[in-house]
């Protein structure tokens, strides 16, 4: 019997704004293998967020279960919530969230700062993975001195660098260009083929049919179609 990695059950998150239940997400079901690239997508409000913020242990669900691997996230201990958070996946946001005052080096390298790692080997590490996202002359910049492309690129390194399982992005292409998006979105693509189980929201549709083996629409909370590349949905 082959078990996917990723298996979300019934997964509710409810806020309650006083008489008013807000129902982002209202009882999502699906499934990820290992190495998959698969697409979140939704018009504003459909709850795609509040799914990632999820699975990535940044938030408790009203009810349902999230399991990643052997860890159901809803069983596990503060502490071992935290050391999900920590080492088990990166993260990607539109606005690239990176330290404005630090270089990109140190903003990649401040992603290692929990491990065990001396600091001789963090460095290391950070340099390399910069050079491999094509950033090695660019280790001494800030943020501010960079392009959006090359802010996202360092976003990145400072996800992978921590060797993650799995790369949540909630629309890493959301303040590019065209022409930079396109080189994030053939990045991330070549990230899986290396192996990476990515999980992208998006609400471009044609980023999302372009990189993505298999796309899951959400509508008001729920999950109104799960399709594979290549299949026409009426
Ligand atoms: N902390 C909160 N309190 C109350 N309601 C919330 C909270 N966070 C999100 N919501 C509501 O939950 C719904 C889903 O929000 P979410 O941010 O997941 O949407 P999204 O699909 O990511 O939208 P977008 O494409 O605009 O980023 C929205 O109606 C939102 O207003
Ligand atoms: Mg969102």
């Amino acid at each position: 019997m082959s078990v996917s990695w990723i298996e979300v059950n019934e997964l509710k998150r409810h806020y309650q704004r006083g008489p008013q239940t807000v129902r982002a997400l209202d009882g999502v079901s699906f499934e990820i293998d290992r190495g998959e690239l698969v697409a979140v997508v939704g018009s504003s409000g459909s709850g795609k967020s509040t799914l990632l913020n999820l699975l990535a242990g940044l938030d408790t669900p009203t009810s349902g279960s999230i399991r990643v691997g052997e860890r159901f996230l809803e069983k596990l201990t503060r502490r071992e919530l935290a050391l999900y958070r920590a080492h088990a996946h990166g993260m990607v946001f539109q606005s690239f969230h990176l330290i404005n005052h630090r270089s990109a080096l140190q903003n990649v390298e401040l992603a290692l700062y929990f491990s065990d790692l001396p600091a001789r080997e963090r460095k290391h590490r950070a340099t390399a993975m910069l050079e491999r996202l094509g950033l090695g002359d660019r280790l001494d910049h800030r943020p501010g001195d960079l392009s959006g492309g090359e802010q996202q690129r360092v976003a990145i390194a400072r996800a992978l660098v921590k060797e993650p399982e799995i790369l949540f992005a909630d629309e890493p292409t959301g303040n590019l260009d065209h022409d930079n998006a396109g080189q994030i979105a053939s990045l991330l693509q070549e990230l899986n083929r290396g192996g990476l189980t990515i999980l992208l929201v998006t609400h471009d549709r044609e980023l999302a049919e372009r990189v993505g083996q298999r796309s899951i629409r959400l509508v008001y909370g729920k999950v109104e179609s799960i399709t594979s590349a290549g299949e026409v949905t009426a």
